[in-house]
């Protein structure tokens, strides 16, 4: 069995992009069971409150991507860059910096992205990339899913579109034969400390 943590970066309720998220789920090949986690109760990030605890909503998302084989990251675009709400619980996640090796080190990840607009959200796949470097993730880069006109596509909040279904069903594919090789062949752990 392989498991696959998934986080929405939207907290809207009727989001594209966790409607994505809940589409992944569905798409995934046999044997992988994706969980969607949630970064709704991730505080802001505050320095004092870290140094008097890390909070609870963040010790668990902390040990649930730890406990994941890989992680799959549904962003939307925000003026061309990376959402701060999901930035925000993603650097909560990586703190203290001891424990991101443990948490993030070689995990695979890929990133889904769905928007109104035309492009796909491919500014904000693009600005993840310096932020999975610094937590030593393993990006998966061999396809990209670009969900556009994401209003014509979704219908009360499921993907309703063929193509674009079809297209996530083959990203997922890819994205789990690579997660699973990185699993059954790890690089040394050393690389990650
Ligand atoms: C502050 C803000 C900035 C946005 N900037 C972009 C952008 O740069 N590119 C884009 O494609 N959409 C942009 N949008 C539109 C979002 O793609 C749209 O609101 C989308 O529905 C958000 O994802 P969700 O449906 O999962 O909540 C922006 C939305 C907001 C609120």
């Amino acid at each position: 069995m392989t498991r696959i943590l998934g986080l929405s970066g939207s907290l809207r309720r009727h989001s594209f992009n966790s409607g994505l998220l809940r589409a992944a789920a569905q798409a995934m090949p046999a044997g992988v069971v994706l969980d969607i986690g949630s970064i709704a109760e991730i505080p802001l990030y505050d320095g004092d409150v870290e140094a008097a605890g890390i909070p609870a909503a963040v010790a668990a998302l902390k040990e649930r991507v730890a406990q994941a084989d890989a992680l799959l990251l549904v962003s939307p675009e925000y003026n061309n860059g990376i959402p701060g709400v999901l930035k925000n619980a993603i650097d909560w996640a990586s703190r203290p910096a001891v424990d991101i090796a443990r948490v993030f080190g070689g995990k695979p990840v890929a990133l889904i992205g769905a928007t109104p607009g035309g492009f796909g959200t491919v500014l904000a796949q693009t600005a993840w990339l310096p932020v999975l470097r610094q937590l030593m993730l393993n990006y998966w880069s061999g396809s990209r899913l670009l969900v556009s006109h994401a209003g014509e596509v979704f219908r009360d909040g499921a993907l309703e579109d063929a193509e674009v279904r079809e297209r996530l069903r083959l990203f997922l594919a890819g994205f789990v034969e690579f997660a699973r090789l990185l699993r059954d062949s790890p690089p040394s752990t050393a690389l990650h400390e």
